[in-house]
């Protein structure tokens, strides 16, 4: 894993954006992973911000992203669905037709878990995942304990994911209990991963992912054993955490 330190958030999201213009540019029809959250949302800002610049464009750009709430029509204003249109696509020249998220609100959720593993192998995987991770490693909606041979499935939120998410949401009783997520071994598989880790929230995270063992009890430590990892992470993320 390579890691890339960055003074502040601001930093951390001009090297992200940088990474992922470049990516951009070099492969016009690139298949990228996408995340919600917080983290990646001044990454976000800034491709915009190039897009309407430098005019770099998404015409030929496929996405998907990692998750979606369960029982969320896209419409629903929570749904990652709503923010990623509202954060980017929107935003940008993507064709509606390039992007994909996981159906929160599929009738048969098992099908459409199958379906959407099938669709990110349909275009041949995914070039460059961007990652998020939670504060207790949680990568996707994958929680403490997901096996890494998962692949897109249903799980239920650990109590410390709603409250983190009820930020979002005003009220925690407003947050889903369960989400169709990518699974472990879906990241796994993409021949690229950019994970953007930010503040002191997630400062142990960022301690046992480069200190720690390899172990499902922690799932972002599955990272370690792929080939292609650039983790961006700033000051405060790091602050005591001993780079290899
Ligand atoms: C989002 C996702 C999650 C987040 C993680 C960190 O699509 O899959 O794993 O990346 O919960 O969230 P923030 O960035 O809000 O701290």
């Amino acid at each position: 894993m390579r890691i890339i330190q960055a003074n502040d958030y601001d930093h951390l999201s001009e090297l992200a954006a940088n990474y992922l213009i470049d990516k951009i540019q070099t492969n016009p029809a690139i298949v990228l992973g996408l995340a919600t959250g917080g983290t990646p949302l001044g990454t976000y800002k800034r491709l915009i911000k190039d897009h309407e610049l430098y005019g770099t464009t998404y015409k030929n750009v496929t996405t998907y992203n990692l998750d979606e709430y369960v029982g969320f029509l896209p419409e629903n204003p929570n749904s990652y669905h709503a923010f990623m249109y509202d954060n980017l696509f929107e935003k940008v020249d993507i064709s509606t037709e390039n992007v994909h998220l996981p159906n929160g609100s599929a009738v048969d959720l098992v099908e459409e878990c199958k379906d959407y593993e099938a669709r990110i192998e349909g275009a041949g995987g995914i070039d460059v995942q961007l990652l998020g991770m939670g504060s207790n490693g949680h990568i996707g909606f994958n929680e403490p304990g997901t096996s890494f041979q998962s692949t897109t499935q249903i799980v239920e939120l650990a109590p410390s994911t709603r409250e983190a998410n009820a930020r979002f949401f005003g009220d925690i009783r407003e947050v889903p209990n369960q989400a169709i997520t990518m699974g472990i071994a879906t990241i796994m598989k993409s021949k690229e991963i950019l994970l953007l880790v930010s503040g002191e929230s997630k400062n142990e995270a960022m301690r046992k992912l480069v200190e720690g063992e390899v172990d499902e009890s922690f799932p972002a430590s599955v990272l370690n054993n792929h080939s292609h990892v650039t983790i961006i992470a700033d000051k405060k993320a790091l602050s005591g955490v001993t780079l290899r």
